[in-house]
Parts: structure tokens; sequence; C-alpha cells
């Protein structure tokens, strides 16, 4: 079982479309997809309504998730740490006890731009059309992990 995190700031918006993405893509019998905030605004809380929104054009149900925080035994229990910007990266990070935690976390953009740190920007403040964009780069982002991860 290969087990992928997907990291944001408030595990609301940028981070459960990315984990309802990824695991639209993969078999669940060899994958498990999972989401985290470094913040814990929004422990316990379902996604944001926009993102349900979001996904529900793309016929993806997301309204199982809650919100909960990333922890240091997220190391221990994932093996891929996708994150969505670089506050969330250096947050992620400053939590890693070694090499093999650090070597887990990766901006989730460079699966399309290698080696560019381009940030997923954070929808929460604007209005519906940022989370359309967000779910758009996403997508393609969880296109090429998916068919890495199947090779
Ligand atoms: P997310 O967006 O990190 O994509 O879930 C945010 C949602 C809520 C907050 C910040 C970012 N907040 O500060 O409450």
């Amino acid at each position: 079982m290969t087990k992928i995190l997907m990291v944001c700031l408030g595990n609301i918006c940028r981070s459960p479309l990315a984990e309802g993405i990824l695991k639209s893509k993969l078999p669940q019998e060899s994958f498990f997809v999972d989401s985290a905030g470094t913040g814990d605004y929004h422990v316990g809380d379902l996604p944001d309504k926009r993102s349900i929104k979001v996904a529900e054009k793309y016929g993806l149900d997301i309204t199982n998730q809650r919100g909960r925080q990333f922890t240091v035994a997220d190391f221990d229990a994932f093996d891929l740490i996708y994150v969505m910007d670089e506050s969330n990266f250096k947050n992620v990070t400053k939590l890693a006890r070694n090499d093999k935690d650090l070597k887990k976390v990766k901006m989730i953009l460079d699966e399309i731009y290698p080696n560019q740190n381009y940030n997923v920007p954070d929808p929460y403040t604007g209005g519906i059309q940022g989370f359309e964009s967000t779910y758009k780069m996403l997508d393609e982002a969880c296109v090429q992990i998916a068919k890495k991860l199947l090779k």
C-alpha cells in the first residue's frame, strides 16, 4: 500500500480537493490518500462549501472529509507528502526529524513544472473562480502523480 498525504494550511480548500482528485485516479486497494492542514483552525470541519461545489461539478464527492492538523507522526504514516505552497513546505519540513522525512515532502506543482517551486494559491479569501482554477491545477498535477505511481 502506497500512502500519500496532501497538505495545505487550513485543510478545507486546497488539500481536500487534492485528496479527492488523486483518490479518483488511483485504485483504492493499493493506494491510500489523505489530507491535513498545517494549522488547527478547521480541525473537524467539512471542506469549504466552494471546494465541495467545484468537486461536485467534476463528479467528486468530498463531503466525507473532515479537517485535521498535520503532525510529526504523518512522516511515519505516509510515503509521500505533497504540499500546496512554500509556506506549507516550511511548516512541514521544520517538523522533519531526519533526511528520510525531508525527502518525502514535495511541492505538488513540481510534478508538472519540475524544480520551479510554484505555489497553488490559497483561494480562501477569493470567489468561486479561484476554486475552479485550484481544481484545474490540482487535476493536472494529480494526472502526473497517478501516471508516475501506476508505472
Ligand atoms: P486552505 O485554505 O489552506 O487551502 O485550506 C485556507 C482555509 C482557511 C484558512 C486559511 C487557508 N484560515 O486561515 O482559516
